[in-house]
Formats: structure tokens, sequence, C-alpha cells
């Protein structure tokens, strides 16, 4: 552990781009200092899909996610609170961010009910009710003990319209007072808050102005990246980033494709994480700066390249495209191989965005990858 005072999160800016929104810098954390903006690989149930932690040190990633709602069922708190936490039933030893286990339940299971006390759902393992509130997922991250942890939220679809976003916009700063509430660690975890309010202009700003009222060391912005266009998603990021304090790390929920990794970056965002990745690994897919390639196309059989010529990853070093052709079908070890490729990729696009902020040429960075990204495109 590192010895820092009493906040469990320092965010220094190093550099600002002088076109845009974007800033480079560093979050010294309990675990680990994490160099911004950064992406943050997600491993829902204490293991990333298709990689070690041992795996994920050597890829220089320096903090990952875990889920409250997944951890808390299973393996559940006594085992963890035996462990001593999740760092040390895992073996990570860098930083860590818990979700708060609502979004999870409610956008994935569809087994949840909202009600002011919290999050109803049943049990996928025995059909029982149990509620998770505001005041219980913050008790559940703390025996977790991540550095940083989110509080519980009220998230509806990105495309919902009317009253109920108004609702679950109160709802996240009332559950947000609770959470800080319940927090037992202040020394040694941080509680993001979350801006929800939908693809209302109106409704984000009032969120983000209430937010900002509350002492806390980051802010999220979340609810987004569902579905809406990107021109509703880039505003909302956009118009929220202006309320936030600059001095703070901001955290995009649920980002990860690279185009909105570099955009979000010029919008003032420092911190992302996404499934994507690994998912789209685990279909084949490897993700390279013209886009993707999907491995189990025909076309790859005989080509005897590395995905990616250019990339240091431990695959593109020893395997060929047609060697991951061949065992793709069959092999979960194609998996893995993609996986480091592709959280490879994330870490080496958030390395060149960093330091394209640092030596002041991220506009011409952005333009260059929109280029190799939309080739013969006028
Ligand atoms: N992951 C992606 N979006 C969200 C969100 O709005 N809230 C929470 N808690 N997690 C998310
Ligand atoms: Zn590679």
């Amino acid at each position: 552990m590192l010895q820092q005072g009493k906040s469990p999160l320092l965010f220094e800016i190093f550099y600002e781009c002088k076109t845009t929104k974007a800033r480079a810098g560093r979050m010294a954390l309990v675990h680990h200092h994490v160099n911004t903006p950064v992406f943050m690989p997600v491993g829902t149930q204490g293991t990333l899909k298709g990689l070690l932690p041992q795996q994920l040190e050597q890829l220089d990633c320096q903090i990952i996610l875990g889920n409250t709602y997944h951890l808390g069922t299973r393996p559940g708190i006594n085992i963890l609170e035996k462990a001593g936490g999740l760092h040390k039933f895992m073996n990570w030893k860098r930083a860590l961010l818990t979700d708060s286990g609502g979004f999870q339940m409610v956008s994935l299971l569809e087994l949840a009910k909202i009600t002011e006390e919290g999050v109803k759902f049943k049990s996928p393992y025995n059909e029982s009710d149990c509620m998770l509130t505001p005041e219980h997922s913050i008790q559940i991250q703390n025996i977790i003990g991540a550095d940083i942890m989110m509080q519980l939220d009220d998230v509806v679809k990105t495309t919902t319209t009317g009253p109920r976003v108004e609702e679950a916009m109160h709802r996240t700063i009332r559950w947000l007072d609770r959470c800080l509430k319940a927090h037992q660690r202040l020394n040694e975890q941080s509680i993001f808050p979350i801006v929800q309010g939908g693809l209302d202009s109106k409704l984000r700003s009032e969120c983000a102005n209430q937010l900002i009222k509350r002492e806390v060391n980051g802010y999220a912005v979340g609810g987004l990246s569902g579905g809406e266009s990107k021109n509703d998603f880039w505003k909302m990021v956009h118009l929220t980033t202006n309320i936030l304090p600059k001095n703070k790390p901001r955290y995009l929920m649920g980002v990860g494709f690279a185009t909105d990794l570099i955009i979000c970056s010029a919008l003032g965002i420092d911190m992302f994480d996404c499934v994507f990745p690994t998912r789209t690994a685990r279909f084949g897919c490897a993700l390279v700066r013209t886009g993707q390639l999907n491995l189990r196309q025909i076309q790859y059989r005989k080509d005897m390249r590395p995905i990616d010529e250019s990339c240091e990853c431990s695959t593109c070093k020893i395997h060929t495209r047609a060697y991951l052709h061949h065992i793709v079908t069959v092999e979960t070890v194609a998996c893995h191989l993609l996986s480091v490729h592709n959280i490879a990729f994330q870490m080496k696009l958030m390395k060149d965005i960093r330091q394209s902020i640092q030596e002041q040429r991220f506009p011409e960075f952005i333009q260059q990858y929109m280029l190799d990204l939309f080739p013969n495109k006028e």
C-alpha cells in the first residue's frame, strides 16, 4: 500500500490541451497511481474474463473494475471479509473500482424493481427476494475494499423520456446522501456520485449542480451510451464536464469504443470502463486502428501476419492471423490470446492520448486517428 496523508485520492493535472478540454494527469489512490485519461477493464466476477491479474500487470493496466452485485452474491460478503477484501482474494495489488450494483441488476437481469428504499430483485440462485439499498451497497463495497466505490444510482434506459427520468435523477441525489452517510472507511476509499438526467439538458445540469455541492473526490457521468445518437451523447458529456469542477477526476461509465474514448477525452473525461474489448474477443474479434478483424472469417485462413505488426503484445509477437483463425472456433485459448491483444490495444490507445496531450498535439492525433479509421472518405 502507498503512504499518503488522509485523502484516499489525490488528483493532479499535469498537462492541459490548449484546443480541447482534454487533460492528462495522475490519480494517487491507496493501492496504486493511475495515469489519466485511463481505460479500466471490467472484471465482473473478480476475474477478468480471459485474463489473469498477472497478465493485466504485464499489460500495464493500473486499475480494474469489479461489480458489487456479482461479488455480493458470489462469493458473498462473508468470504470476501474473511479473505480481507477483493484485492487479497484475487491477488490484485493495483487499484480497483467497484460499481454499486443497481445498474447491473436493472439493465442485465430485468429482475429488479426500484423503490425509494432501494433496488428489489429476485436472487438468480434461489428465487428469494433481495433488497439492495444504498446503505447495503456501500457496506458490501466497504468490505470489497476498492479504492473507488460508486454510489447506488437509479438508472433509466437512455432512451426513456417523461417524468421517470426526472424521478430517477432526484432519487439518485437522495441515494447519494444515504451512501455518503453509510461510508465507514473514509481514509481508504472514495465514493463517486453519478450524474444522471437522461438526454435532458436541464435535468443533467440540475443533477450536476446538486452533486457538486457534496464533498467528494471525483464524479461519474452515467446513463449514457445506451443507444442514443452520438450527437445527444456528446452534448450530454460536454454539458456535464462544463459543470463538474476541473480539479477532480471525471469518469464516464460504460464507454469503451476507440472513437468515444478519443472524443470524450477531448470533452474532459479522465476515466472510462467497458466490457467491449474482452467481450468482442470472446466473439473472435481483434481491435485494430482501422476497426476490428473478425478472425472467424475465411479470409484469414492463410494470412501469416500478426493481428497488428506494430502491436507489442505477446499474442502479436508469437501468433499469426491464420493460427488464430484456426483455433478461434474450437479453443478457449483463442479467447485468452485475443483478450490480451484487445486490452493491449486499449492501453496503447490511452497512452497515445496522454502522450499527445502532453506534447500539445492532441488535435493532430484525433485527426490522424479518424483518417486511419475512415480512409477514402471525403
Ligand atoms: N455503468 C454504465 N452506466 C452506468 C450508470 O449509469 N450507473 C451505474 N451505476 N453503472 C453504469
Ligand atoms: Zn497485439
